[in-house]
């Protein structure tokens, strides 16, 4: 049996009038991602954490963000095409723990979308997917609400 780890993280600046979108789920507030593509910071990392897994490089190699296919993209397209590379190379996901780290708005009443969605795009039982959430204490530039970070976890096993 073969087994392997990855790890992702992703930043992203937070701007007004910009949407906040977080594992494919939009969340209602008034600011939102400045990014190339949707800038969903989740997906993001998750992407990475394949890609890691798979030894492929990481997000920007595969999707380059001074393509102009990927401006305003919805990253659901990034996490479904690490997912299949991994469908392809024989693994399968064990399971993905991510953590999103936003002062604010709480995502608590999210979690079960945020986590159903995440499910879907990889395909996976949501019993396999973990969405925590954390503020940063008000400190630095995500606890002052200038950013916002994530990170992911996943596992790949192959027979
Ligand atoms: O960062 P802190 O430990 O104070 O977060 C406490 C709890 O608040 C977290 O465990 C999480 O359940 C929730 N939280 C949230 N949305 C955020 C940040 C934290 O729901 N943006
Ligand atoms: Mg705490």
């Amino acid at each position: 049996m073969d087994v392997r780890i990855g790890l992702g993280w992703d930043n992203h600046r937070l701007a007004p009038g910009r949407a906040l979108v977080l594992g494919g789920v939009r969340v209602p507030c008034d600011f939102g991602f400045e990014a190339h593509s949707d800038g969903d910071i989740l997906l993001h990392a998750v992407t990475d954490a394949l890609l890691g897994a798979l030894a492929l490089g990481d997000i920007g190699m595969h999707f380059p963000d001074s393509d102009p296919r990927w401006k305003d993209c919805d990253s659901s397209v990034f996490v479904r095409h690490a997912a299949a590379l991994a469908r392809q190379r024989g693994y399968r996901i064990q399971n993905v723990d991510a953590t999103v780290i936003l002062q604010q708005p709480k995502l608590g009443g999210l979690r079960a979308e945020i986590r159903a969605s995440l499910a879907r795009l990889l395909e996976l039982d949501e019993e396999r997917v973990s969405v925590k959430f954390k503020t940063a204490e008000k400190v630095g530039p995500v606890g002052e609400g200038r950013s916002a970070e994530a990170q992911a976890a996943v596992l790949l096993i192959r027979d």
